[in-house]
């Protein structure tokens, strides 16, 4: 089976949001589910938590050179804008290493 990676953002002691990703056999991070709670959203967490995820990818998987995840309604700009481009199925950023 292959490896997961959940993270979690708490504001105060409060989780607000996470996400959940695997790694894939190609070099690619999955990102399968990422949510920030309603009242939470807009105020740039998601965007923190990606970039979290990044980080931490970058420092402690330089085998893992790619990024992707599934958008669903709301979330496409919330991809692009956090530079995330789309291939036709997934929105996807290169790793720098
Ligand atoms: C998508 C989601 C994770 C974004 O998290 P967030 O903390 O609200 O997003 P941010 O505040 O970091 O937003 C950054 C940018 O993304 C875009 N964006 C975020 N949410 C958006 C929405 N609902 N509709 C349109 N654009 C959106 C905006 O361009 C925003 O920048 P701006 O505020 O300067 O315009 C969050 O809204 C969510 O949990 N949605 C429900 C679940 C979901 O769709 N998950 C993703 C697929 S698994």
């Amino acid at each position: 089976m292959m490896s997961r990676l959940f993270l979690l953002v708490k504001l105060d002691s409060t989780p607000v949001g996470g996400l959940e990703s695997r790694f894939e056999a190609s070099s690619c991070l999955k990102i399968l589910n990422l949510s920030i709670e309603k009242k939470f959203q807009k105020k740039m967490i998601g965007s923190y938590l990606l970039k979290s995820l990044e980080d931490y990818i970058s420092e402690f998987h330089r085998d893992i050179n790619k990024l992707s995840g599934i958008a669903g309604n709301d979330s496409k700009a919330f991809y692009e804008k956090n530079g995330y481009t789309f291939d036709g199925v997934f929105h996807s950023k290169l790793i720098q290493v």
